[in-house]
């Protein structure tokens, strides 16, 4: 099963290291515009995988990617200190037309994978771009918002991450919502949980982990430039899902008709993944606070994807 990745920048290579380290995919062929650098990371990714896997990991170009399954793509240029990812838009639509165009050149089939800032803009301008059907174009969304959600929610309440069941929905961005009304550790509404252990969730230590989630690629790029190993496990999360049928359910993103009264939107929600892309959408029970939320999302992402004409 062959994945590509078109930029082997910080996340094209994180996620092709933690999709060798997961034994994700039997090959990956990473493709840059310096193919320089495609070669050093893939050589050293492939230095890695005699400790963890046999996947072949190889630099190529565009032809390459014939026949891949899914290809990632996250190229672009990254958030600067201080600058939010809805200003990279511009500069990033400009790259995507020209990567999607090779990319849908070698591998028509493929699904698309968009790990570039701003994501939810950037998932709906390659869809548009590639005119494929839109649960073929997966967004990496919130999938990462709701990793650092699940695991403040752990610390906070001393149990795995995997056994909170939370997830932030809307823009991976400023305006992205974390739902607390169907939160559950274990089988527990979480607040009662929280109750009953005796660490609660009181409202001033919700809105601080909220704001944590929300804060946290900031205060990473802050200190060491950009955020690279945990959006590389979560995309590799999302390929394992697709190739192996897993139909997990996934924080993600996709362009749909509708959301909240707006339209032509790319958002997370929690979604299917399996072998098609993107199977089906759950909407979630929100309160009236999160639905109100979850629609100022939309409109903020709307902003930014209406402008642009393709
Ligand atoms: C992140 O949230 C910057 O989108 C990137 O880590």
């Amino acid at each position: 099963m062959k994945i590509g990745i078109v930029g082997t920048g910080m996340v094209g290579s994180a996620a092709g290291y933690a999709m060798a380290l997961m034994g994700v995919g039997t090959e990956i062929v990473l493709v840059d515009a310096s193919h320089a650098l495609a070669l050093a990371q893939a050589q050293d990714i492939s230095h890695a995988t005699p400790f963890a896997s046999t996947i072949g990991v190889h630099a190529g170009e565009y032809a390459d990617l014939d026949g891949a399954a899914v290809v990632i793509i996250a190229a672009g240029v990254s958030q600067k200190p201080g600058e939010d990812r809805l200003a990279l838009l511009e500069r990033n639509v400009a790259v995507f037309r020209s990567v999607i165009s090779g990319v849908m050149k070698a591998a028509p089939d493929a699904i698309l994978l968009i790990a570039t800032n701003p994501l939810d803009v950037m998932t709906f301008a390659a869809q548009r771009i590639s005119g494929l059907p839109p649960e073929r174009v997966i967004g990496s969304g919130t999938i990462l918002d709701t990793a650092r959600f699940r695991s403040l929610l752990g610390d906070h309440l001393g149990i795995a991450p995997s056994s909170v069941h939370a997830y932030v929905l809307g823009e991976h961005g400023d305006s992205e919502v974390a739902v607390w009304s169907s939160a559950m550790a274990g089988s527990v509404p979480i607040v009662s949980f929280a109750q009953q252990i005796g660490r609660p969730l009181d409202e001033a230590t919700r809105v601080r982990i909220a704001e944590e989630v929300r804060r946290a690629a900031y205060t990473i790029i802050e200190g060491k430039g950009a955020t690279w190993y945990g959006i590389g496990a979560g995309l590799a999360c999302i390929v394992r899902a697709i190739i192996d049928d897993e139909r997990a359910v996934l924080s993600v993103c996709q362009v749909s008709d509708e959301i909240e009264g707006v339209r032509d939107i790319a958002l997370s929600l929690p979604r299917i993944v399996g072998r098609e892309g993107i199977i089906a959408t759950l909407m979630p029970d929100l309160d009236q606070a999160e639905r109100a939320a979850l629609k100022h999302s939309a409109g903020v992402i709307s902003g930014f994807s209406s402008k642009l004409s393709f």
